[in-house]
This record gives C-alpha cells, structure tokens and sequence, in this order.
C-alpha cells in the first residue's frame, strides 16, 4: 500500500541545513512511500483564534488537509534564541483546535547548533497536540553546520547513519 510522508522544515532560510537533512531523508524513502517536503511554512498568517472557525485561512486548511493526508510528518527544525522558531510554533498553533496531528506519527529531528530547549519546547508542544511522537525515530542534531558540506551534503557519517535509523524506524511503523 502506499504511504504517504509530509516533511515540514522549521527554517525559512535558503540553503538552509534542516531543509537539506530533509532532502537527505528524501533519498532514502522507498518506492511506495511518496515523500513531499512543504514549501508553504512562510504563507502561515499568525494565529488568532479568532479566525480559527469553520473558515480559516486558506494556507491552514491547505496545510491540515496536507497532513490529514500524510501516513507520518517529519518535522526538522533549528533552535533560535533558545526556542523553537516563531514561524513553526505559529503554524503549530493552528493545529490544535483541528486535532490535526492527534495520534499522528511525527519524527522530530532538531538540528542546530546546541538544540535542546527548541527540542525539548517541542516535544512539550507535539505532546499538547497529541501526536504520536516517534521515540527512536526523534533525534538532536548539534553543531550542525559543521556536519554538512558547502552544497549542503551531510559529510558527517554518524549523523547519516542516525538520519537512517530514525527514518527507518518511522517507516517501519506504517
Ligand atoms: C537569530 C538566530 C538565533 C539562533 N539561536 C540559536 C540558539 O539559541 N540555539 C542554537 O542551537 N542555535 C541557534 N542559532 C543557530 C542556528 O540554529 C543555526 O544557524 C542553524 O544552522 C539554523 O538552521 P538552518 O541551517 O536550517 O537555517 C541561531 C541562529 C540565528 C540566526
């Protein structure tokens, strides 16, 4: 049966290091899993509750209807200011009242330069959300930048093999 993986980078930045772990990821997926990364975090308005009725915004009821779809979702994401990033939070936020990512497989992978609060804050707020967060498919990646090639390969071969431990793991459940 075909299974379906919803990736979600938590930078914005071109060239950015989450978003090529991702693309690494994406390599390894096998045939019968089709594997899209978003594209679309940065059209995410702010959360107001107050437009959090039947109506949303479009690029919400796009992105529940994207995950809603998704066997798995993947979420690699950078620390900032000893936090989880605004813009990933923000879309978090309009997953709770949808129930979007309830009982839902998610591999966190924070890849940074140190990591562990935004990792930590994170599977804090997956766990308010009720997702189903996948232990040996979760991972923290420090130093990050010094694990990845100027084209944005990972040359660091323990970082690639946990990559595809975790991947595995996530995969095997579905
Ligand atoms: C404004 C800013 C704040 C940052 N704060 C942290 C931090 O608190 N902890 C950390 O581990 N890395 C921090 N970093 C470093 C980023 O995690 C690092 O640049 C990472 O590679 C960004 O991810 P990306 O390559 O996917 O864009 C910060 C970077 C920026 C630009």
């Amino acid at each position: 049966m075909n299974k379906n993986i919803f990736a979600i980078s938590g930078s914005l930045r071109s060239g950015s290091s989450n978003h090529n772990i991702l693309k690494f990821i994406g390599t390894m997926a096998p045939a019968h899993a089709a594997y899209n990364i978003y594209n679309n975090l940065a059209q995410i308005p702010p959360f107001d509750p107050g437009l959090d009725n039947e109506t949303p915004p479009n690029a919400v009821t796009e992105l529940r209807n994207l995950i809603n779809h998704a066997d798995a979702v993947i979420i690699c994401t950078p620390e900032y200011a000893f936090g989880v990033p605004g813009q990933l939070k923000n879309t978090l936020d309009w997953l709770v009242s949808s129930s979007t990512l309830v009982d839902k497989p998610v591999s966190l992978i924070t890849a940074s330069s140190v990591g562990n609060n935004a990792h930590t804050a994170l599977l804090l707020t997956l766990g308010a959300l009720s997702a189903n967060v996948i232990e040996e498919a979760t991972l923290l990646i420090p130093f990050i930048r010094a694990k990845m090639d100027d084209e944005g390969n990972i040359t660091d071969k323990q970082t690639r093999e946990g990559l595809e431990n975790a991947f595995s793991k996530l995969l095997a459940l579905l």
